[in-house]
């Protein structure tokens, strides 16, 4: 006879949840979330006071999100402000300006900040981080590319998107997959499910790091300048099997095997 009953329609599940912006001052944070929000860009520069608060609704699958939006100041003169907003949250924006490498070194320094104002007993396992390289139809003052950006975040298990808030590319996909994280990670017990651990190790994203700054050919390989030129084929077939195309998928590792085999081609040339 049960079966015969209406079903009843499970009532929608709501959720509350905070997030917050991070990344140095004019990275385009509070821009945005004015295009996501507003759907507009505002391109004269107001720099956020301390902090600006807003709420949002968002559905994700059967979900009604209220979404409390703390955007951040910047400027290292509004620390005090920022260091309170810390705590409670499930989402991280991480913005950076793809024309400025300074905020995109920065990234580490953010997160510090934000560990540190945790204290011992905050864990950011279970925040869901995105970062956003940030002014992209700035595409001729671009310095820092975008393997350079999605390895800073994949190796750390963040997402990441290319966005503008001028042209709006990217930035309705960010949010969306943003919050389906943090519904995602709500769901699953506060924690980050396995699908979302990364399919490169920490060894093969920071060489890809080294080898990028790396100054010349025998710093690349990670030899002593005037090396022989056995030690020079064994960094090279130990890099080699790290960074093969065929058994690392870390972003940029294409471009830091070529950029290898060069190094130890230039190098043999050069020794005796
Ligand atoms: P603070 O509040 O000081 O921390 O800065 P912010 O990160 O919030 O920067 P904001 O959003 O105020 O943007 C800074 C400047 O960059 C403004 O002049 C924006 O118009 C400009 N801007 C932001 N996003 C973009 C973008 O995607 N492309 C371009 N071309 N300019 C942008
Ligand atoms: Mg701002």
């Amino acid at each position: 006879m049960e079966a015969n009953l209406p079903k009843r329609k499970e009532p929608s599940k709501s959720l509350r949840i905070k997030v917050i912006s991070m990344g140095n001052a004019e990275v385009g944070k509070s821009c945005i979330i004015k295009r996501y929000c507003e759907k507009r860009f505002v391109s004269k520069y107001l720099a956020t006071i301390g902090i600006d608060y807003g709420v949002t609704k968002v559905q994700v699958r059967d979900r009604e999100i209220k979404v409390n939006i703390f955007d951040m100041a910047g400027h290292p003169f509004f620390y005090e402000v920022r260091n309170e907003f810390y705590k409670d949250t499930q989402g991280v924006i991480l913005v950076y300006d793809v024309g400025q490498k300074e905020s995109f070194d920065a990234l580490d320094m953010w997160l510090a900040e934000m560990k540190q104002e945790l204290g011992p007993h905050g864990n950011v396992d279970n925040i869901v981080f995105v970062v956003c390289a940030n002014k992209i139809d700035c595409a001729k003052h671009r310095c820092v590319d975008e393997s350079e950006g999605r390895l800073w975040a994949e190796s750390r298990g963040f997402l990441y998107f290319e966005t503008s808030a001028q042209t709006g590319e990217g930035i309705n996909e960010m949010f969306q997959a943003f919050y389906v994280s943090i519904v995602d990670l709500c769901e699953n017990g506060g924690k980050r499910p396995a699908a979302n651990s990364t399919s490169f190790t920490k060894e093969q994203a920071d060489t890809i790091r080294r080898i990028r700054n790396s100054k010349d050919s025998w710093d690349m390989l990670g030899v002593k300048p005037g090396a022989s030129r056995e030690e020079v084929n064994k960094a090279y077939r130990k890099l080699a099997v790290l960074l093969h195309p065929d058994k690392c998928v870390a972003p940029g590792s294409e471009d830091a095997f070529k950029a290898v085999v060069n190094a130890r081609t230039a190098l043999l040339k050069s020794i005796k």
